[in-house]
């Protein structure tokens, strides 16, 4: 078999971004957010990182500043509607402006993505067949995986039209929001509302030079799927999870690879970084499958 090499994480387009200004919620370090800040930094964005978990979004600023870029950080709740305004508030205090934003913030399950694991405790915040989900799951699932999108949108759309010079925005779904995803009813009906939002909005501020897609990836390795992996060992041991857990785990590359490996952020990144470049002036509404073929069989 032959493997196909991963996108290098120090590649970048010199000046791809000179005088933009991008948003990324969600840019924890190693993250897909984290990891599109620090390319769009080093191809020469100015960029606002904003994320909950306070220490990890202090290291992507930090490994932007450190290698010159231009970043800034603010710690927020982008579930909550006065967050979401304060990031984009303080992202034109900053830099003056806002050209760019990158959607990435979401979760997995209700559990607070900062805090150590502790399933035992968690259960009723884990996810679960319809029947086991506990209204916490479903409430919380939603409210970080798609109001937080409408907030930021809502946020993001009314400065770009305020400064009346179009932009691009892209919003992070999942396969979960092309296909069903087993024992995860909150996360797959809120993935699949991420790309209804993301049509929606593409019509209406197409006559405004505004660019909406979203991007739907597999299984790539950041802190989430980190995390992952340690639930379904635990669900495992409980005999817990969905009995259909198995019916399909892997995308058509993570298969023909010799080492099985999923998407890295950094690919991820790049994908998202021609979709907010001008390259991709015809694009938009678009769901694009960045998952290594995962929806193709
Ligand atoms: N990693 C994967 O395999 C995978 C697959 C499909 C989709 N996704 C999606 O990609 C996006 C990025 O995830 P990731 O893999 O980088 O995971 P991640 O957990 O590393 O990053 C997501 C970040 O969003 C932040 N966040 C969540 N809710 C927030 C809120 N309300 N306010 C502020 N910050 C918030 C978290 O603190 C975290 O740092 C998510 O929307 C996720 O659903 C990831």
């Amino acid at each position: 078999m032959a493997a196909i090499a991963p996108v290098d994480p120090k590649s970048f387009t010199p000046n791809r971004f000179a005088d933009q200004v991008l948003l990324v919620t969600g840019a924890a370090i190693g993250s897909i957010g984290g990891c599109t800040a620090i390319r769009a930094a080093h191809e020469g964005a100015a960029v606002m990182c904003v994320d909950r978990k306070a220490h990890e979004l202090h290291k992507t600023v930090e490994e932007i500043t450190s290698a010159g870029g231009r970043a800034v950080a603010l710690v927020a709740d982008v579930a909550k509607s006065a967050d979401a305004e304060r990031m984009v508030a303080e992202c034109v205090q900053q830099f003056g402006k806002l050209d760019l934003a990158l959607n990435a913030a979401g979760v997995m399950d209700g559990t607070d993505p900062s805090a150590p694991p502790d399933f035992d405790n968690q259960k009723p915040l884990l996810p679960a067949a319809i029947h086991l989900a506990s209204d916490d799951y479903w409430h919380t699932v939603f409210a970080n995986n798609i109001t937080s999108m409408f907030l930021s949108m809502r946020a993001e759309l009314r400065q770009m039209l305020e400064q009346g010079r179009g932009g691009a925005i892209v919003n992070i779904g999942s396969i979960a929001g092309l296909t069903g995803l087993p024992g995860n009813p909150a996360y797959s009906a809120s993935k699949h509302a991420v790309i209804g939002l993301t049509r929606n909005a593409s019509i209406d501020y197409a006559p405004h030079g505004i660019r909406i897609n979203s991007v739907n990836m597999a299984q790539t390795d950041t802190p989430m799927v980190f995390r992952a992996y340690e639930f379904v060992k635990w669900a495992m041991d409980q005999g817990a999870g969905s009995s259909m857990a198995g019916a399909k785990s892997q995308s058509l590359l993570q298969m023909a690879d010799p080492d099985k490996r999923g998407s890295t952020p950094w690919e991820q990144a790049a994908v998202i970084l021609f979709l907010l470049s001008n390259e991709a002036a015809n694009l938009t509404g678009l769901a694009m499958a960045t998952d290594g073929g995962w929806t193709a069989y």
